[in-house]
């Protein structure tokens, strides 16, 4: 009897390690546990034992149901799991959520200026961050060995070409794309070129090797001073959506002539000085002025017939000023309380 009901216990749970669903679950229960089951009968016909046989036979049979009813039990309440997780989706849970990222205060500021921009006409441009010693400087009237080279501090790639030169830099300003869009396009033309430029620098407040810049052309016949200002306005109010405080002064860049720098009030301290304006109470925002006529002709357009405006915006200094951020190095310095302000 003792074997007999052994037999059957490892029967039972042999069985129970193949289940796969709840219904062969049941199927196995009622076979051998139910009213009718192969367990139950066993259990009954202990009425015809001896009492010392009932003592022994009857805790082992109870024992060996107490385990089975327990591992059915281990077994249900896995194959509910699984089955619950492909089938049934309480939506009374609160849900997982969704940890959106945030955009840097740079990049809604391009896109805001790209929509102005594009509202008027403008195209917009990208061109190489490695870019050719010729574009970078040699075609905006900047000769290898003129001064104006020492203005930007900049990378040399390591690698010479033909004359032992070296001649691969990482842009220092976006005003390469100019010659660029000039070749490409020719006039009448209008684009913008947001994008990366890069200086050799040391880093403070205000300085970085890596900082993004707008660069803004406009070519056509009778294109004045008084167009550029227009667009300049245009573009300021449009960012700061009020009429902004600035003052224009002379500013010598070789690719343009006359040469503007347009400043405003400094958003930081409002005046008074601060570091992020080194202490003048204004910030170079807007460097601007004529195309020249030689950068016209390495463009491949009739100086005598077409003039044009440039101007090469500061796109992450004017982030600063808008949103008033007073540490450039925030912008690049991957520390997400900054980023999820915006
Ligand atoms: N490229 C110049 C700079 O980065 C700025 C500039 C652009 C000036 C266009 C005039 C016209 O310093």
């Amino acid at each position: 009897m003792k074997n007999k009901l052994e037999q059957l216990k490892d029967e039972i749970l042999k069985r129970l390690n193949e289940i796969k669903d709840s219904s062969a679950l049941r199927d196995l229960e009622v076979k051998y546990l139910g009213r009718k089951g192969e367990l139950t009968n066993i259990l009954r016909s202990l009425a015809d034992l001896s009492i010392e046989e009932k003592k022994v036979v009857g805790r082992i049979s109870n024992e060996i149901k107490q385990e089975l009813m327990l591992r059915f039990n281990e077994v249900k309440a896995i194959i509910e799991g699984k089955e619950s997780d492909k089938g049934f989706i309480d939506v009374t849970l609160p849900a997982t959520k969704i940890k959106n990222g945030h955009l840097n205060p740079i990049t809604l500021l391009q896109n805001e200026l790209e929509d102005l921009f594009t509202s008027m006409g403008f195209m917009i441009l990208d061109g190489p961050e490695l870019e050719s010693d010729f574009y970078c400087f040699e075609a905006l009237n900047i000769p290898k060995t003129h001064p104006a080279r020492d203005m930007q501090d900049t990378f040399y790639i390591d690698k010479r070409n033909k004359n032992g030169e070296l001649d691969m830099v990482m842009r220092t300003h976006t005003s390469p794309v100019q010659v660029r869009a000039m070749q490409k396009y020719g006039a009448p033309f209008r684009g913008i070129v947001p994008g990366r430029a890069f200086r050799c620098e040391a880093t403070d407040a205000v300085h970085e090797h890596t900082f993004v810049q707008m660069e803004g052309l406009m070519v056509g016949e009778n294109i004045s001073i008084t167009n550029l200002i227009a667009v300049m306005k245009e573009l300021l109010n449009g960012v700061f959506g009020k009429e902004m405080e600035v003052r224009v002064r002379p500013g010598y860049f070789p690719f343009v002539e006359p040469g503007f720098e347009l400043d405003i009030r400094c958003t930081i301290c409002g005046g008074p000085g601060c570091p992020s304006c080194k202490h003048s109470g204004w910030l170079e925002i807007l460097p601007a002025g004529m195309v020249h006529p030689k950068v016209l002709e390495y463009g491949g357009i009739d100086s005598k017939k077409y003039t044009g405006f440039a101007f090469g915006l500061g796109l992450t200094r004017l982030a600063m000023m808008k949103y008033g951020i007073g540490d450039i190095r925030n912008f690049n310095g991957g520390d997400l309380r900054f980023l999820e302000q915006f």
